[in-house]
């Protein structure tokens, strides 16, 4: 990827997309630079899994979800935002920008946001400039987030 198209890795939540052409969107039409991970939930985002990413090469990590009063499992989101709050600021720690993770919450009327929101976090992250600084293995999403 160029500067100017940083990687960026999408956990979202199966059901925060209440739009069929949204779902379809993220699931067929990402840009090149973006790569997919649906969870059932982001309660079941494990930081680890955020950790992962980064060090493939992510710059940056978007995490999106149901509004909090309408997760699908109660708390979970809740649960999810406080563990990788805490996981940002040991990310911070040891030098990845706590801004290259980005949460985003859906609502039923948000036909069309997260085509904005992924769009202003790229600029975003363009902005701050490239972060290698926890890449482990070489950059590359070809086949999956696994090595
Ligand atoms: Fe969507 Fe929990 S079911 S965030």
């Amino acid at each position: 990827m160029s500067a100017n198209q940083p990687n960026i890795v999408l956990f979202q939540c199966q059901w925060c997309l209440y739009a069929k052409t949204d779902q379809d969107w993220v699931e067929n039409s990402l840009p090149e630079n973006m790569h997919l991970v649906k969870t059932s939930c982001t309660g079941r985002i494990n930081p680890l899994f955020v950790l992962n990413a980064i060090q493939g090469g992510a710059e940056g990590v978007m995490i999106s979800g149901c509004k909090p009063e309408i997760c699908h499992f109660k708390e979970g989101n809740i649960g999810a935002r406080r563990q990788l709050s805490a996981f940002q600021k040991l990310l911070t720690h040891i030098g990845f920008d706590r801004s290259r993770i980005r949460f985003v919450w859906m609502d039923l009327q948000d036909t069309g946001r997260i085509q904005k929101e992924l769009a202003t976090f790229e600029k975003d992250l363009v902005d701050l400039g490239q972060s290698a600084v926890l890449v482990t293995r070489k950059p590359g999403f070809e086949g999956g987030m696994h090595d």
